[in-house]
Formats: structure tokens, sequence, C-alpha cells
């Protein structure tokens, strides 16, 4: 997998790992819920058992691992492919279920669990024969859905009851639309199967934007970590207004557990930073993670930015056409119903830790650090051309 740079390379990272993220019109998001007060937070919860589809990648490892110190027993069903990068001890503790979402749910039948979470939901046909079978024997299905299913982004301030594209609309060509409207009516139909089996007030709908920090696969989000330990004259893409929007998968994973503790059906956005932040206090803020000594180059002239590839930095998006509103998602609704989002200091040095240890294969980081294509490997030469520009 290439480093998400490029056009090309950031469609298929989004396909393949599910963040095309983009969007469209349904009233699924009508289960709104009452907020509550985050007490369960600290306090012992009630031991559940714990299905969840996938849980050996990315979201599920954090899920399984907070759940587990939380006091739940949990279950995972996969294919048996991916196997854990973190908390291999704790998936001692983890009843392993092997099937395939495609056509053997064998492992499920004549079980019964508390609650499930559908992490590995890439087919909305999956997701209708999973909670079919599951309704009967499970109180709560939580579905981990996409802001993909926003696409396209065209409002300044996306909030859960905003309607969902759930067919492909006529006369798309471009194949980058495309793929987004694919991945998101993907995703939103998958939202409507799981509340069509199980009913509203026990369906939760979970919709992250971008999610990075430990065992993140997409090499989406590095950029920065690496990037800002480094120092030196560093390429910042964007008009300073641009914003940004991210969130550490921590902060997702154990609120999704919350939500299951606290039976809150509903649909919620999960979405960072907690205010409006610019891609330049983005940076401003991740470099506090280190003591080296950067100098922010600002490249705000689009044009720029796609004669040399770049079409997005995550969290930096091109905010033009359909996605202008990518960074522009509600999360006032999260927050009001339990939402913790740690400091964004603390994930990057996280992250960077995760990233420069044994966990992470030297083949991964050379695919980030060495790539032709990275614009950790063009930056020099994107800069020079931008000054070339600027002083001419
Ligand atoms: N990454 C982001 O920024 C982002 C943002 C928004 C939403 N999302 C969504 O977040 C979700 C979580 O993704 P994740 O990869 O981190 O979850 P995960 O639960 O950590 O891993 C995905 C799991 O799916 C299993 N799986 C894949 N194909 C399967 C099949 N045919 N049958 C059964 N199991 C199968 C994999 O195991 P095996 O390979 O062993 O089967 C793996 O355990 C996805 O739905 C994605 O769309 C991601």
């Amino acid at each position: 997998m290439k480093h998400n740079n490029s056009r090309r390379d950031f469609i298929r990272t989004g396909v393949t790992f599910g963040l095309g993220l983009p969007i469209l019109w349904s009233n699924l998001s009508s289960c709104d819920s009452k907020p509550k007060d985050n007490t369960s937070n600290n306090a012992k919860p009630k031991s559940l058992d714990i299905l969840i589809l996938g849980g050996t990648s990315f979201l599920g490892l954090h899920q399984v691992a907070y759940a587990l110190d939380r006091g739940h027993k949990v279950s995972i069903f996969t294919r048996g492919k991916t196997k854990p990068s973190l908390f291999k001890d704790k998936f001692k503790q983890v009843e392993q279920l092997i099937g395939d979402r495609n056509d053997n749910l064998t492992a499920l039948e004549n079980r019964s669990w508390d609650v499930v979470i559908d992490n590995s939901g890439h087919n909305a046909e999956w997701t209708k024969q999973s909670a079919k079978l599951l309704k009967v024997n499970c109180d709560l299905y939580l579905y981990t859905s996409s802001t993909g299913v926003y696409y396209p982004y065209l409002g300044s301030d996306i909030k859960e009851d905003t309607e969902l594209v759930l067919n492909m609309p006529e006369g798309i060509t471009d194949r980058y639309e495309t793929i987004e409207y694919e991945y998101g009516i993907m995703k939103a139909n998958s939202e409507r199967e799981a509340i069509n089996q199980f009913g509203a007030d026990r369906t939760i709908i979970v919709r992250p934007t971008y999610m990075f920090g430990p065992a993140d696969k997409t090499n989406r989000f590095i950029h920065w970590p690496i990037r800002l330990s480094k120092g030196g004259e560093v390429l910042v893409p964007g008009k300073e207004n641009d914003r940004v929007q991210y969130i550490d998968v921590r902060d997702v994973a154990e609120w999704m557990i919350r939500l299951l503790e606290d039976k809150n059906a509903g649909t919620f956005n999960a979405v960072g930073p907690k205010g409006d932040q610019t891609i330049y206090e983005f940076v401003e803020e991740a470099q506090q993670a280190f003591t080296a000594d950067n100098t922010f180059i600002k490249v705000d002239d689009y044009e720029f930015l796609m004669q040399h590839d770049i079409y997005g930095i995550v969290p930096w998006i091109l905010p033009t056409g359909n996605n202008s509103g990518s960074a522009k998602i509600n999360n006032e609704k999260g927050l009001a119903n339990g939402l913790q989002l740690r400091p964004l200091v603390e994930s990057i040095k996280d992250t960077y830790n995760w990233w420069t240890s044994d966990a992470v294969p030297q083949s991964q980081r050379d695919m980030v650090e060495l790539d032709p294509n990275a614009i950790l490997v063009r930056e020099d030469t994107i800069l020079k051309s931008w000054k070339t520009l600027t002083e001419a």
C-alpha cells in the first residue's frame, strides 16, 4: 500500500479502508436519543457479552482492549486471516469464531450475545444477513458507518439527520466521484438494513470521520507525526480557512463500548476536534508533540497543489466541489452523548511511538518514507517549485 497522497492512491486507500467518505439522503437518523451525562464512564459497568464482527485490524483492536478492561466478555467473528498487531495477550481472553460474511455465518447460529458491533460491514447485504440472524438473540446492534455517508459534502454544518443518498445518481462518470458515491451509498444502505432488522430503538449507528492512531494501516495520517518530528521546512497545504477533522481511533472505540453499556440507541457522528480547526492550527498544535524546530511553508494555491498531485494530506482534503464540506461535520450530538476526545498532542505522540515500534513492519514504514510518490520524499522538490513561483 502506498502513502496516500496522489489522487489515485487516495481513491484506492479510501476504498480499501473505508474512508471514501461521502453522502446522501434518507431518514435513517430519526432514531434520536436523549443526551446522557457521562457518569457511566468511570463507574464499573454491568458485564456484557459482546460480539464483534471483525475485531482484528484497527478499530476492532481498540474495542477489544477497552471492552476487556471494562470487564466485558468478547467474541470476534472473522475469516481468521487478519491477525491482531496489538494487544496479543489480551486476545487470549477472546473467543474467536471463524466464518465469512460472504457465505458462512454458521459460527453465529444458535448463539446469544448482549450486543453486536458490526465493523466489517462492507456490503449492505452482509449487514442484512447478520442482523437478521442475530436480532433474535442479541439486544443491540452497533453498525460502524462513516461520515462518508454524507457525500457529496455540500453543507457547512452536517448533522446526523441529513438526508442520505441511497442510490447512485445518474450521469456520474468521474471515477473518483463514483467511488465516493459507492462507498457512501453502501454505508447508508447498511445502516438502513441494521435498523430494518433490529429496529431504531435497538440500533446504534456511529459515523466516524478519518480515524488515526496505533494500528492504522491506511498510511494516511502518519505523514504528520513523521514529518513534524523531523523539523525543517514543512509543506502545509491549503488556505488559511481550510478546516480539518479527524479522530483518534481509541476515542471512537471506547465511546462505542460506552454507548453499548448505556444502551444509547441512535445515530452519531464521531468527529473531532471539539471545535473548528484549520489546517494551520492543526500543524501548530500537533508539532507540540516533538521538540523539532519546524518552519511551516503554507502552500495555499490549489492549482499548484493539484499540479503536484496533492489532493489531500489527511486530515486536510482539498475542499472544493463535492468535498467542500468534508471537514464540516457537526459533532455536538456525539459530545452530548459521551464522546470524549483526547488531546491532539497525546494522539500524535502515541501514533509516532507506535509507528517507530516493533508493531509496525519495516516494509510498512518503507512504503511511507521511501516511496517516490510520498510527499515526505517529494516535499523538497515541491517546495523549491513553490519558492520559484512565489518569489519570482
Ligand atoms: N479507517 C477509517 O478512517 C474509517 C473511517 C470511517 C469509517 N471506517 C469504518 O470502520 C470500520 C472498521 O474497520 P477496521 O478495519 O478498523 O475494523 P476491524 O474490526 O479492526 O477489522 C476488520 C475485520 O474484518 C474482518 N473481515 C474482513 N472481511 C471479512 C469477511 N468476508 N468475513 C468476516 N470477517 C471479515 C477482518 O478479519 P479477517 O481478515 O481475518 O476476516 C478484520 O478482523 C469499517 O467498516 C470502515 O468502513 C473507517
